[in-house]
């Protein structure tokens, strides 16, 4: 039975930084892996539930730019995890659409292996019915990266002479990020007891709410996402002026 606020009040787009996969493996004397595999169990859990409880997008970071840092082994068992799960997803793609939702791999997809960056693009359909949940899965993604390449597409045109310098807005520049199209994230999300961003959304959460807690990614449930709605929809969110009650 969910717990949650009346529609104005719910998120529209919730970002999920998907950490802790690691120690929960490590308490319970297992391979980091197996966090991994658990995480994955559970962002697909939690999709559905977004999908349940009429969450117009929502943003899973499954892998960095930075992450390629880790042990090669780590990193393999990623891909094979992100493969796995996309080749399910391409093959349920229709099934998918007709339960309204679609999902996007946002990221460097290039640096992937090539039978990953194949499938993250057949997993795409065209959005035929707008009001569809869209599900973005973050692989190989980077938040100063996503903007570095914004930037490098508007001075193309720029030096293409389709685009004037003074005409540059900051719609212009979210029309070159990933989530072109998308509200920008009005919660996120961080498990796990880390207190930053880690290159999340850098453009996007500018005024999201963000919401941290203690549990580790393997362990977050549909009432943690409740919870954190619960709490989401209980701020002030002034956006730069002033509240209602300061009026
Ligand atoms: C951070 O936790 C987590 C990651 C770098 C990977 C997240 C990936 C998944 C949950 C799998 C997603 C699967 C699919 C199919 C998309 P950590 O390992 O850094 O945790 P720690 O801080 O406890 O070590």
């Amino acid at each position: 039975m969910s717990n949650l606020p009346p529609k104005e009040f719910m998120p529209k787009h919730v970002g999920l930084i998907m950490d802790g996969n690691g120690r929960w493996a490590r308490e319970r004397g297992l391979d980091r892996s197996a966090g991994h595999a658990e995480g994955a169990k559970v962002m697909k859990r939690i999709m559905d539930y977004g999908h349940d409880i009429g969450l117009s997008a929502m943003t899973f970071y499954a892998f960095s730019t930075e992450n390629w840092k880790r042990p090669q082994h780590e990193v393999d068992v990623l891909m094979d995890l992100f493969k796995d799960y996309l080749k399910e997803a391409d093959e349920t793609k229709y099934e998918r659409e007709k339960r309204g939702f679609y999902l996007r791999v946002i990221g460097d997809i290039s640096a992937l292996p090539l039978e990953l960056q194949l499938l993250a693009k057949s997993v795409q359909l065209v959005m035929k019915d707008k009001s569809a949940m869209v599900v973005n899965l973050a692989i190989n993604y980077g938040g100063q990266q996503e903007i570095t390449r914004a930037c490098r597409q508007i001075a193309e045109e720029v030096k293409k002479g389709k685009l004037s310098p003074k005409d540059i807005t900051e719609e212009t520049i979210e029309s070159h990020l990933y989530t072109a199209g998308l509200p920008a994230p009005d919660l996120i999300i961080r498990p796990s007891g880390e207190l930053r961003l880690s290159n999340f959304l850098t453009w996007q959460s500018a005024y999201s709410e963000l919401w941290f807690d203690n549990i580790a990614w393997p362990d977050f449930t549909p009432d943690d996402l409740d919870r954190a709605i619960m709490d989401y929809a209980k701020r002030d969110r002034r956006f730069g002026g002033l509240s209602e009650k300061d009026h």
